[in-house]
């Protein structure tokens, strides 16, 4: 299995096109030591030269696509080797690249949960919306119940549903259901060894906990550093928890989790906010992870099980 980080950064990208915190601002400066990043999105291959499956469709889907030219076969005049989509929630940053991918020849098969359903029928209706185009071909995920992707063959997935949050215009916004955020367990069938992926995680319940103890790498919420980083910043009146993100740092901070994996464990964050320090790769948090020995997750980077 190998699993290309289309985009690793938080919704608004990094930099952010309006702001100007320090990251943003000394990127644009030419004095952060940082690259620049796109909204969260992966794709998941099971073999060599097989169909691929996009995991979330971020905004920037046709930027992520023009720089993975794999992606890209050519093997007739219209031609992907995306061959189906898994969405682990219907947030904006996750969902906004399904227009994007509508000039498809045949229906988008769409792994979602029904809740997701809901939010991209009723309070985005983006799949009705394509109904007008390629169409949906709308496949349910069902909670905690292995399933295969028909067309792409060596990867077996598990959906765990996670403590986070709905988005804005989701009819559960304000009383959150199981199966409005996913985690996904990704296993490689040759080799047995898994991949747990959450890009947007405010808790770990011993469900996921145990998942992650059995995954040979964890690539989960790196969204803020502190819980009141954009408060301190003045770009928003919301901590981290209040918007489904759980913090690295702090008591019971994603970084205590990542210290009781096992030590093999390869540990990465990724969906990464413009306003985290951890994008300044001379930051004191930076040097942090290093010595924790925590990835943070690129754009083009590759994780190969
Ligand atoms: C989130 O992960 O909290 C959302 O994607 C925020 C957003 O809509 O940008
Ligand atoms: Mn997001
Ligand atoms: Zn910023």
């Amino acid at each position: 299995m190998k699993i290309r980080v289309l985009g690793s950064a938080a919704g608004g990208g990094f930099p952010q096109w309006n702001c100007n915190c320090p990251n943003c601002a000394g990127f644009r400066a030419g004095t952060l030591n940082a690259r620049a990043r796109t909204q969260s999105s992966i794709a998941v291959t099971g073999r060599p030269g097989g169909a691929t499956v996009l995991v979330n469709a971020s905004p920037d889907i046709l930027a992520q696509l023009q720089a993975a030219p794999d992606l890209q076969p050519n093997r007739s005049i219209r031609d992907t080797a995306l061959a189906a989509i898994v969405l682990v929630d219907g947030q904006v940053d996750h969902t906004t690249g399904l227009y994007m991918l509508r000039e498809s020849n045949r229906p988008w098969p769409i792994w979602c949960t029904d809740s997701t359903h809901s939010d991209l029928t009723l309070g985005n209706p983006v799949f009705g919306v394509l109904k007008h185009f390629c169409g949906v071909d709308r496949r349910r995920i069902e909670l905690d119940v292995p399933f295969e992707i028909d067309t792409v063959g060596g990867v077996s997935w598990r959906a765990l549903p996670v403590a986070s949050k709905p988005a804005p215009y989701s009819p559960n916004r304000d009383a959150p259901i199981s199966g409005d955020n996913l985690a996904l367990v990704m296993t490689d069938e040759d080799s047995g060894r898994s991949v747990v992926y959450a890009p947007g995680l405010a808790a770990i319940d011993p469900r996921l906990w145990e998942a992650m103890l059995g995954a040979a790498c964890v690539m989960v919420d790196g969204t803020f550093w502190t819980d009141d980083e954009m408060i301190r910043l003045g770009v928003s009146r919301k901590h981290a928890r209040d918007i489904g993100h759980l913090p690295q740092s702090g008591p019971d901070g994603m970084l205590e989790w990542l210290a009781r994996l096992p030590p093999d464990t390869r540990k990465i964050l990724i969906h990464i906010n413009n306003t985290n320090p951890i994008l300044d790769e001379s930051s004191a948090q930076s040097e942090e992870l290093r010595r924790r020995g925590v990835e943070v997750a690129r754009d083009g980077m590759e994780i190969i099980l």
